[in-house]
């Protein structure tokens, strides 16, 4: 990662010494507890936004997982709702501000995990790869976006999730007269069928509040600029201000001309049920969608279908979630059982599976998985892999907000598409 100071004296030394205590258990390789504010494992507060529904499911199943490798370590569920930490990260941002930081909490690995990293306020966890074999568990790729300059890695990465994936309804498709089987090659061609929809009074492209209309935009920049050119936009090759943005900013209104107008006030689980309750034809979303159709006992290809965004086939949108040792911590050492759990093979099998995402270690067995997570599987083995924006992989936090404001003053009607361009460009620009 670009920009990373060195963790600074403080942080070195509460690292030593909460990995020194964690050490000290004789309890069966746990450290022995010593209560807040003294290296303690006798708890673990994990902190997520993983509150409700199939999100809890997954984080329900690794948790079960923790209590039969960790026992003697009570798990403290600290899961703020809001989808992609929407309300989450602010709070994490208030507690982490004042001294208060949960034991343990959810990151994305990249630049949003850089931030965490440039503020100190998360501990190196090099040493617990060796002491839980994790060296080569892990993509290269993916160990280097969770690393610093200093060269030191600083969380464990629980999965893979894949940002770009069109789902739909089967039904509300062949009601409408299109083809349930129809995979468009570029936007243009699925627009053609979103009017369809719109002509037929079903709503043709469901959605929610902001960062999943953030989300939405990347896959049409995606889309219309292909890998390179959407990885041009973090790395200052691509000009944001130039025509080729400007197209796919139209087929971004374009779009969002074709979703449900109370989009503002529902978060991905509302937006999502729109289409499995036959009030929608497709939404945008990334693949934790496919926990909620397994939860609802829907079928790949005869109930729904997932495929790539129209354009973006051969592309992998790629986030990952990770967990973190902060600095700080009231029990590190229960944050350690929590993250030897996180990095287990048996944590990431349960977890994924439920979860809808693929294990980030590359020797889970995929044959017990769904259809859904098989093929997500390779695709992440073949295909070009390209950042979220949404999800912390391309840029930080402060970006990635101011961003998602200038989405929403556009997308709410405050702005017009000039207005837009020059405030994702002044956005990116910082
Ligand atoms: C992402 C996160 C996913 C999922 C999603 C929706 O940011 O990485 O695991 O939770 O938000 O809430």
């Amino acid at each position: 990662m670009r920009g990373a100071p060195r963790t600074s004296a403080v942080a070195a030394v509460a690292a030593v010494a909460a990995l020194a205590l964690a050490a000290c258990g004789s309890n069966g390789g746990e450290p022995e507890s010593g209560g807040s504010g003294s290296g303690g494992a006798d708890e673990v507060e994990v902190f997520t936004w993983w509150a409700a529904g199939s999100e809890k499911a997954g984080l329900d199943a690794l948790v079960k997982v923790f209590d039969e490798q960790h026992p003697d370590v009570t798990f403290v569920n600290g899961a703020v709702a809001g989808g992609a930490g929407s309300q989450a990260k602010d709070l994490l941002q208030t507690r982490l501000q004042a001294q208060d930081p949960p034991d343990t909490f959810q990151a994305h690995a990249g630049a949003e995990l850089q931030d965490y990293i440039d503020a100190a306020q998360i501990e190196p966890v090099s040493d617990l790869y060796d002491e839980f074999g994790l060296t080569d568990a892990f993509p290269p790729d993916l160990v280097d976006r969770l690393k610093a300059d200093d060269g030191e890695i600083y969380s464990i990465p629980s999965n893979i999730h894949r940002a770009n994936v069109v789902w739909t309804n089967r039904q509300v498709l062949t009601d409408a007269g299109l083809d349930p089987d129809a995979t468009y090659p570029d936007l243009s061609s699925w627009m053609d069928d979103l009017a369809k929809l719109k002509d037929a009074g079903v709503t043709p492209l469901a959605i929610a509040q902001a960062w999943t209309q953030v989300q939405l935009l990347e896959t049409v920049l995606l889309s219309d600029l292909g890998a390179e050119g959407y990885s041009g936009l973090w790395d200052g090759s691509t000009d944001w201000s130039g025509p080729e943005v400007k197209a796919a900013l139209e087929d971004f209104e374009t779009l969002m001309g074709y979703t449900n107008t109370d989009r503002d006030g529902l978060d991905w689980p509302e937006s999502q049920q729109l289409v499995i309750d036959g009030k929608a034809g497709f939404t945008v979303m990334g693949d934790w969608a496919e926990a909620s159709y397994v939860e609802q006992k829907q079928e790949l290809g005869t109930d729904y279908s997932a495929y790539a965004v129209p354009g973006t086939d051969g592309v992998f949108d790629f986030l990952a979630d990770s967990f973190t040792l902060p600095v700080g911590a009231p029990h590190p050492g229960g944050a350690k059982a929590w993250l030897e759990t996180v990095g287990s093979a048996e944590g990431q099998e349960a977890f994924n599976k439920a979860k809808g995402s693929i294990p980030a270690r590359t020797d889970i067995d995929m044959s017990t998985f769904g259809e859904y997570q098989q093929s997500a599987a390779e695709a992440f083995k073949s295909d070009t892999i390209v950042s979220s924006l949404a999800h912390g992989a391309a840029v930080p936090v402060a970006i990635s907000t101011a961003i998602t404001d200038a989405t929403s003053k556009f997308t709410s009607g405050a702005s017009d598409l000039a207005t837009f361009q020059s405030e994702l460009a002044a956005a990116v620009a910082g």
